[in-house]
């Protein structure tokens, strides 16, 4: 196991440094996901690291999920099979899949734009908001919640887009503070529709958790890259800023900008790679605001949480070194215990009946099964970066840990079934009703922790 280990890490240093010198077609790409178990088979996967058809966009210590252009794949999937390696085709057709889901996000927009509803800016969480839509939602909360919720323009992006944080305070002076931010990398849409859904979900049945906190909510950290992917489905897989950095190439991986041994490991120099590290620690003004933004609340803020996708990992500092911070013990066995137990809590109770009612049918081994499987969304993964995932340098849970002195400060990685980054829109609610489990415990233990009672 250790073995094993390692050599993912070795691997997946490799990849993140793997460079993308062109915007490949999506046209015949196919998504696979690869299981490996011997030096030999790992040997084989890296000799494509460096080929512009590859895009390694998940990799584990026994597994990696890549994007393969047309050209490449038959060729690919021969050669996995000579080799007896396992091998599931996730989506046969990335370019089909993203240009339906373009569709679906359109109409379901035109849908919604004309019931009286969402006329107001509100969202209907069943397509993926885009930019405008996401301010407009944020507006749309500052005058239906007139006194809790408010805006702080922190600045603005790279393209002069500008970055709204919500507010959400019932007021009174003290009180600790919960930030949450999503979309640093354009291409994971669910992380803004599962922090704004949260905040949906808190106005509307959960005020209790407005009581003794307040929560700062930074929905689109990378606005220009968001509306990049929404902008046109050949843009769908975008990752980076869009800031122009004197390459060929454009963007900074913003999870990789901060400053906080940055460039040491697990990041790239490379500008054209999809993990470049930026020309020099916070060279991207999205990341600065940010920064600046949670220096001036230093002090009132008590938890970090920032939310990626994909593969359903909890994780926390450090992804530079394979020590973990000095508060783990706090981390692990006070807060995420409680988050996996109301998650598996939570879960159980809205399936009793599911479950209670195939007791009663025939196929039961095979609908339990799926009903197991359907439960894969319980099965987070966490530990710290490095060590339950891969090394990496520069990311803003580690900043916001060591340079912002927040303790508590986690990295979410919400779950994207067999569909990745594309995870259809019908995911919104689901994801965001089992993350706010999270959400809730976090809340309880800041509250205990810090509140004044
Ligand atoms: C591939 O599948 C076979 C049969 O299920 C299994 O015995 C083998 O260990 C798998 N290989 C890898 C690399 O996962
Ligand atoms: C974004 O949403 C707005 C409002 O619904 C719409 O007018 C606009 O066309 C959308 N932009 C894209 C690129 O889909
Ligand atoms: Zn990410």
């Amino acid at each position: 196991m250790r073995v094993i280990f390692l050599f993912a890490t070795i691997f997946v240093a490799a990849v993140l440094a793997t460079g993308h010198q062109t915007h490949p077609s999506m046209q015949g790409m196919q998504s696979l996901s690869i299981s490996y178990d011997t030096p030999e088979q790992f040997s084989l996967l890296k000799n494509y690291v460096d080929d512009p058809g590859f895009d390694f966009v998940r990799s584990t210590n026994d597994l990696v999920d890549v994007l393969v252009t047309a050209d490449k794949i038959e060729e690919f999937k021969q050669l996995l099979e000579e080799h007896r390696m396992n091998y599931t085709v996730m989506i046969e057709d990335v370019h089909q899949l993203v240009t339906e889901q373009y569709i679906e996000q359109q109409v379901e927009r035109r849908l919604q734009a004309r019931s009286q509803d969402y006329a107001s800016g509100r969202l209907s969480f069943t397509y993926y908001p885009n930019y405008t839509e996401v301010n407009e939602y944020l507006t749309y909360l500052t005058q239906t919640y007139k006194n809790i919720a408010s805006l702080i323009t922190i600045g603005n992006s790279y393209e002069k887009r500008s970055m709204k944080v919500l507010k959400l305070s019932t007021g009174g002076a003290n009180k600790p503070a919960i930030f949450i931010d999503a979309g640093i990398h354009a291409r994971e849409w669910i992380a803004p529709a599962t922090a704004l859904y949260m905040v949906d979900l808190m106005l509307q049945n959960h005020r209790d958790l407005l009581t003794k906190v307040d929560w700062y909510v930074l929905p689109v950290l990378n606005p220009d890259g968001y509306e990049y992917t929404h902008s046109s489905s050949a843009n769908r897989l975008w990752r980076k800023t869009r800031s122009n950095t004197g390459s060929t190439c454009r963007g900074v991986d913003g999870n990789r900008n901060y400053d906080m041994q940055w460039m040491t490991i697990g990041a790239s120099s490379d500008p054209c790679s999809d993990t470049y590290a930026g020309p020099k620690p916070f060279s991207e003004v999205e990341n600065q605001h940010l920064r600046d933004f949670i220096l001036t609340r230093k002090g009132q803020i008590k938890a970090y949480l920032t939310f990626h996708s994909y593969g359903q990992y909890i994780l926390y500092p450090w992804g530079w070194t394979s020590n973990v911070p000095a508060n783990e013990p706090e981390l692990v066995s006070k807060l995420l215990m409680n988050i996996i137990a109301s998650a598996i809590m939570h879960f159980v109770t809205n399936n009793i009946f599911t479950l209670l009612s195939l007791l009663f049918q025939r196929n039961l081994a095979i609908q339990c099964a799926q009903a197991i499987a359907k439960s894969r969304r319980t099965r987070y993964t966490y530990g710290t970066s490095y060590n339950a995932l891969y090394p990496n340098s520069g990311p803003s849970d580690d900043w916001a840990m060591d340079k912002a002195g927040i303790k508590l400060s986690f990295t979410y990685e919400l779950p994207g079934g067999n569909y990745g980054d594309l995870l259809p829109a019908s995911e919104i609610k689901p994801v965001g009703i089992e993350t706010f489990e999270a959400l809730k415990v976090t809340h309880q233990y800041v509250t205990s922790k810090y509140a004044s009672h």
